[in-house]
């Protein structure tokens, strides 16, 4: 008889995880910390520090790892907004969601880019451009609503002019 429904999908993800082989300084680390307190978050650092984000198939191997259930691999990476579910884009755009910057219309920022890129937030651009990130104070909450692209600051930002400073990394 065929499955086809997504859980026996992920089941069968899930037993090709096991096969797959870590990196063998990754697989010590873990080996390290499988029995620590606090061992998911340090794990799935050293994990995004290995791929640059935290693929699928690795967060269901340390799932594994760890005895733990996947959802609650998943509940502590979309809980942090430290982690990355996809591989970062060639530039990063960060758009500051701390409280100075939220008043002043950081919601509005991010659907705009959101809108203009055809991404949501944690997402990367079909073509490897741009990635979205939401994340709390730059530091430079005078100049609210504040968007970072790579080391590029942005302050006083207004939706209309977002086109433009997108324009400066489209080459
Ligand atoms: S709240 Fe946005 S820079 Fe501080």
């Amino acid at each position: 008889m065929k499955q086809c429904c997504g859980g026996a999908v992920d089941e069968f993800r899930f037993y090709e995880a096991q096969k797959i082989e870590l990196p063998a300084s990754l697989q010590e680390f873990i080996d390290q910390w499988k029995d620590k307190p606090g061992n998911l978050i340090m794990i799935l650092h050293r994990v995004q520090e290995e791929y640059g984000y935290v693929p699928r198939q690795i967060a269901m191997k340390v799932a594994k790892e760890l005895d733990q259930p996947l959802a609650k691999i998943y509940g502590v990476i979309t809980f942090y907004h430290l982690f990355r579910l996809t591989k970062a884009g060639k530039h990063t755009i960060k758009v500051c969601i701390g409280t100075a910057c939220y008043l002043k219309g950081a919601d509005m920022i991010i659907e705009e880019i959101q809108e203009l890129l055809g991404i949501h937030v944690g997402e990367t651009t079909d073509d490897g451009r741009f990635s979205l990130e939401g994340v709390r104070c730059l530091g430079c909450c005078g100049l609210a609503p504040v968007v970072m692209i790579d080391n590029d600051v942005y302050g006083e930002v207004d939706k209309a002019n977002l086109a433009d400073i997108l324009g400066k990394y489209s080459e």
